[in-house]
């Protein structure tokens, strides 16, 4: 699905049982996600109490306090043609959503933390999810100067949250924080060299932005490292493999999905998502005992096909749906067991 097919904004708001507009439920949406509250409560964070003290104190400075404008003008959007203005009101509706997602997960796991005596640690999360609030609090103004009203707490309510186990929340947190990081560091790499494509007061945000997520990604890297137990052998092999595979695959198809987006703002979508996954692997050094080898070209050449093989199912119907939907399995398992290299990731214990 393409956003310029995604619901027509004529849709405003919604009532609680509806999605907001441009918001379909599909697997490319995003989640709600629930953990072991519990588990994470007995993190041993003796482990790397110094980087730990680093790191709170980073939080605690806050630097983008002050960023995020109540009051930025949104002129520019008026030179938008209301099909323009309809795809950048899906990107809004998606952003809003998973940086919604982001706080309510982080809230939950704040308070949990409280509860269980765990303050210093609780106050730490109560920092992203601080960040979180603002961003989806800053998307969310964007929208209502759009006439668009996203019931976010409710949407909250609405869709059942999805269980993963506290080592599977980590993983995939952690790829989250940094893939977010490279995706707006790239927009406005981009935007900063093609100033006459920032057509919303949005991107001028997103430098600042996007060094909130580069620090979140940092401060679940250190989580990580509380549970040695999570990066060693082959568990630690497997969900590297898994989490960085999927979030990975996810990128491609949502960007493909989006392509509708990155063209208005000048961007080739396959160049970007391409970019993307190797800085955001690269990254991941840092915190995976396990990521992807680039080298023979495999992982990123296959990406052409998957997308290929996707378009195709999606659009095929009767007898040909089934044979192109094991075309695509096979593309993506074949893609899933490319080869990794080890890492020098900072491990205690
Ligand atoms: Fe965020
Ligand atoms: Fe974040």
């Amino acid at each position: 699905m393409t956003a310029t097919t995604a619901t027509a904004p004529t849709m405003r708001g919604g009532g609680r049982n509806e999605l907001p507009p441009h918001l379909d439920d599909n697997l490319l949406t995003p989640r709600f996600y629930t953990t072991e509250f519990d588990k994470a409560a007995k993190t041993d964070l003796d482990i790397a109490r110094k980087d730990f003290e680093a790191m709170f104190k980073e939080m605690e400075a806050d630097y983008n306090l002050k960023h995020f404008d109540r009051k930025a003008s949104l002129e520019r959007l008026s030179e938008l043609s209301p099909e323009d203005k309809a795809i950048y009101e899906s990107y809004l509706v998606r952003s809003v959503v998973s940086e919604f997602s982001g706080f309510l997960l982080f809230k939950e796991i704040s308070n949990r933390f409280k509860k269980a005596g765990r303050q210093e640690l609780g106050q730490f999360f109560t920092f992203l999810a601080r960040d979180e609030a603002r961003h989806a609090g800053f998307l969310g103004r964007a929208l209502k100067a759009e006439g668009i009203n996203v019931d976010l707490p409710n949407l909250g309510n609405k869709r059942a949250a999805t269980f993963f186990p506290l080592s599977w929340v980590l993983y995939s947190l952690y790829l989250s924080e940094k893939i977010g990081y490279w995706r707006y560091i790239l927009i406005n790499r981009h935007l900063n060299d093609n100033p006459e494509r920032v057509c919303a007061p949005l991107f001028d945000f997103f430098e600042p932005w996007c060094q909130d997520e580069n620090r979140h990604g940092d401060c679940i890297n250190l989580m990580m490292r509380c549970w040695p137990g999570m990066t060693k052998g082959f568990r630690g092999k497997l969900l590297s493999r898994f989490f960085l595979w999927s979030v990975f695959l996810t990128h491609t198809l949502t960007v493909c999905e989006r392509g509708d987006f990155y063209g208005l703002l000048g961007i080739d979508p396959v160049l970007f998502d391409e970019e993307v996954i190797i800085q955001t692997n690269n990254t991941s050094r840092n915190a995976f005992p396990w990521v992807y080898n680039f080298d023979d070209g495999k992982f990123l050449e296959m990406r052409v096909q998957i997308l290929k093989a996707f378009r195709h199912w999606r659009e095929s119907s009767g007898l040909a749906k089934p044979v192109a939907l094991s075309k695509f399995v096979s593309l993506i398992l074949r893609q899933f067991a490319l080869p990794m290299q080890k890492t020098n990731a900072v491990r205690y214990g």
